[in-house]
């Protein structure tokens, strides 16, 4: 039974040439059978990687990172929950901090996502955390069981079953700065107490294949999801060999 997870998001780098590359030095050797290694490429990507991934035999999913709610329609430049599925993916990133603030996306469009990845039976993985002034403030446990409690007062818990939780503080991400194994075990041990049991929750923010092992062993964490450090194939079969 899959209970550990690996993802990968690239966000807004590679090119198919690099993608492929990057597919065809992976070696799935050292990978045992409960975890699920996960890459999250730009859209075009997904296509390109789908046949190279079938190709080699890899049990690699794929995921994409972000998507729009409707199912079709005149939504230029959007994409639809159901052409991601089309194209390979069965994972989508939902409310990744760097959509949060930079495309301003809230929480009542996070939530018409949610629902709409679910009809499509796409895994949401959800992200969620404080940003630095929060932490600062000391608010992050209030700012994050916050963030918990509107998914728990707007889907069944059947249906947050079917998520992935990612506890990605912002000021971690990107800034080779992560949290502490501790702090983040807090956190995931408080998010336990609120979310239905058995839940996947990951961290993500600064994760490599130095401090991996440290969030691994902690009882609440079942995961990564790695940004940078999961562009390099070395580094990142580097953190897949820890699983
Ligand atoms: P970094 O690993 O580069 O900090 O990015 C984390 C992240 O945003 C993953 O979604």
């Amino acid at each position: 039974m899959v209970n550990h997870y690996l993802i990968a998001n690239w966000k807004m780098h590679k090119l198919s040439a690099e993608a492929l590359q990057f597919i065809a030095g992976f070696s799935s050797t050292s990978l045992p059978d409960n975890t699920a290694v996960i890459i999250a490429p730009s859209f075009p990507l997904l296509p390109v990687m789908r046949t190279a991934i079938e190709g080699a035999r890899l049990p690699v999913m794929l995921a994409a990172q972000n998507m729009f709610y409707e199912e079709h329609g005149a939504f230029t430049g959007e994409v639809s929950p159901q052409q991601i599925y089309d194209a390979g993916a069965k994972y989508v990133i939902i409310g990744h901090s760097e959509r949060r603030t930079l495309m301003n996306e809230h929480y009542n469009m996070l939530s018409q996502k949610l629902k709409a990845a679910l009809t499509a039976e796409l895994t949401p993985i959800y992200c969620l955390g404080e940003n630095l002034q929060e932490r600062e403030a000391g608010h992050s446990k209030e700012v994050v069981s916050g963030q918990v409690q509107q998914l728990v007062k707007d889907f069944s818990s059947a249906d947050i079953r079917k998520m992935i939780i990612a506890y990605e503080p912002i000021w971690a991400i990107g800034t080779g700065k992560s949290a502490t194994p501790e702090e983040v075990e807090e956190i995931h041990a408080l998010m336990a107490t609120m979310l239905p049991p058995g839940m996947p929750m990951v961290y993500g923010g600064s994760v490599n294949a130095q401090n991996a092992q440290q969030f691994l062993q902690q009882p609440h964490i079942s995961g990564l999801l790695v940004g940078s450090a999961s562009l390099d194939i070395q580094e990142f079969q580097r953190i897949l060999a820890i699983f």
